[in-house]
């Protein structure tokens, strides 16, 4: 299922800051910037979104969970959560969809306790360093995914 497939967005906490945050590492685009971007790249390729952020850990594990009858892939930004989070990794190991980590910025070029993820050993792929691009890079990923399905 590729055509009119629905995916779940998921951003974590402080991506609601992009555009006054560090811009020098995450770009001056706000998140309704990029949200624009992906609904207006989605439309174009025949998938439909529902992008959503959370600086609330829990709240993300509830979507997370819930999107397993109403969604057919996930991409997920889980920001710091990505370092931490034991509890997301565990909602996305339950849902049996594919999953695609995005990160604005290339983790691996910056400090080392951004360099191990929790979410990367369940995703399908990683994408990180290409600003907003990584997002609808990774809605044509995860069409691909979604075709070959
Ligand atoms: C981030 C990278 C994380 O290390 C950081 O905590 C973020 C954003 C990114 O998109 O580059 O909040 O996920």
């Amino acid at each position: 299922m590729a055509d009119g497939a629905k995916i779940l967005i998921l951003n974590g906490p402080n991506l609601n800051m992009l555009g006054i945050r560090e811009p020098s590492i995450y770009g001056s685009d706000t998140l309704a910037d990029i949200e624009h971007r992906c609904v207006a790249h989605a439309k174009a390729i025949g998938l439909s979104i529902d992008f959503r952020q959370s600086n609330i850990e829990g709240e993300l594990v509830t979507w997370i969970q819930n999107c397993r009858t109403t969604h057919h892939g996930v991409i997920i930004n889980a920001a710091a959560f990505t370092h931490t989070s034991v509890a997301i990794l565990d909602a996305l190991s339950l849902i049996d969809r594919p999953v695609i980590e995005v990160h604005l910025s290339n983790i691996l070029a910056r400090e080392s306790f951004r360099h191990h993820s929790y979410i990367s050993p369940v995703a399908v792929g990683v994408i990180c360093g290409f600003g907003w691009r990584g997002y609808t890079l990774a809605l044509d990923a995860i069409k691909d995914i979604l075709g070959k399905g």
